[in-house]
């Protein structure tokens, strides 16, 4: 991608190179102060050739830069790796389904001299555009209590679980101690139902006949209608 004005003066943001690794990890140590060294494991990541469908091909780190195009913030963001602990024992087909359909972002972090100008949400609104052209069908990311706030203004719904309906009646969910989730429907398909008996919505429609029907309930097993 080409470096990519932004309504912020002075303010650019490109797909990250090998170049900005320090950068970026300099900027993310802030996500998880208990845990400054928390995003090392992406550095082999921005050592691989820039290819679609994202920046990394399934990963997408971009930077915002300033005038000079030194970063000011960063975010990064991929598969939801998750998936692959799963309790479900989710099958290679399903699997690589969800995967081609459900993006998440790790971290996003801003120069504390720069917060409260506008960067994180412009790098919040470009990963969500980044991901909608690349074919997804559902951004989340994992936020605390004091963020919920600010991904909803992002246009997130904050949830206790994220729960997927699936193309066989099936059902998929997953809870974080920690953190909820705030999660955003990228394309037609895909939207956010309230199911009776279930303190979350269900994402509906993210896959190949996977809408919950209009009327649909959870009996405690699975989704009835
Ligand atoms: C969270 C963070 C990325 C936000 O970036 P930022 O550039 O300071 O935020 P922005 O300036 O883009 O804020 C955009 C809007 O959200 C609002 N906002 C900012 N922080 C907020 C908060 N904690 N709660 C609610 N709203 C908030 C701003 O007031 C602004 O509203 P406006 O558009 O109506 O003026 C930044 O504070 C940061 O780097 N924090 C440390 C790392 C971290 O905690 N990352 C998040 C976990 S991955």
């Amino acid at each position: 991608m080409k470096p990519k004005r932004t309504r912020l003066p002075g303010i650019t943001l490109r797909d990250a190179t090998a170049s900005d690794a320090d950068a970026i990890m300099r900027l993310l140590a802030d996500v998880n102060p208990d845990d400054p060294e928390a995003f090392e494991g992406a550095r082999p990541g921005l050592e691989m050739p820039q290819s679609g469908p994202l920046s990394h091909f399934r990963v997408l780190i971009v930077v915002a830069a300033d005038g000079t195009g030194r970063p000011v913030g960063a975010l990064l963001a991929g598969a939801p790796l998750w998936l692959l602990e799963h309790e479900s024992n989710i099958d290679d087909v399903l699997l690589e389904a969800l995967i081609a359909r459900v993006g998440i972002i790790t971290a996003v972090a801003v120069d504390p001299e720069r917060r409260g100008s506008g960067v994180g949400a412009e790098l919040v609104r470009h990963a969500v555009r980044r991901f909608t052209r690349a074919g997804y069908g559902l951004l989340t990311l994992n936020t605390l209590p004091a963020l919920e706030s600010y991904y909803q203004h992002l246009g997130f719904t904050i949830m206790d679980d994220l729960i997927v309906n699936l193309d066989d009646g099936r059902m998929l969910g997953q809870r974080w101690g920690d953190t909820r989730v705030a999660a955003r429907a990228l394309d037609r398909h895909t939207a956010f139902a309230d199911v009776p008996g279930l303190g979350s919505p269900v994402v509906s429609g993210l896959l190949p006949g996977s809408r919950v029907p209009r009327g649909a309930y959870f009996d405690g097993e699975k989704l009835c209608n």
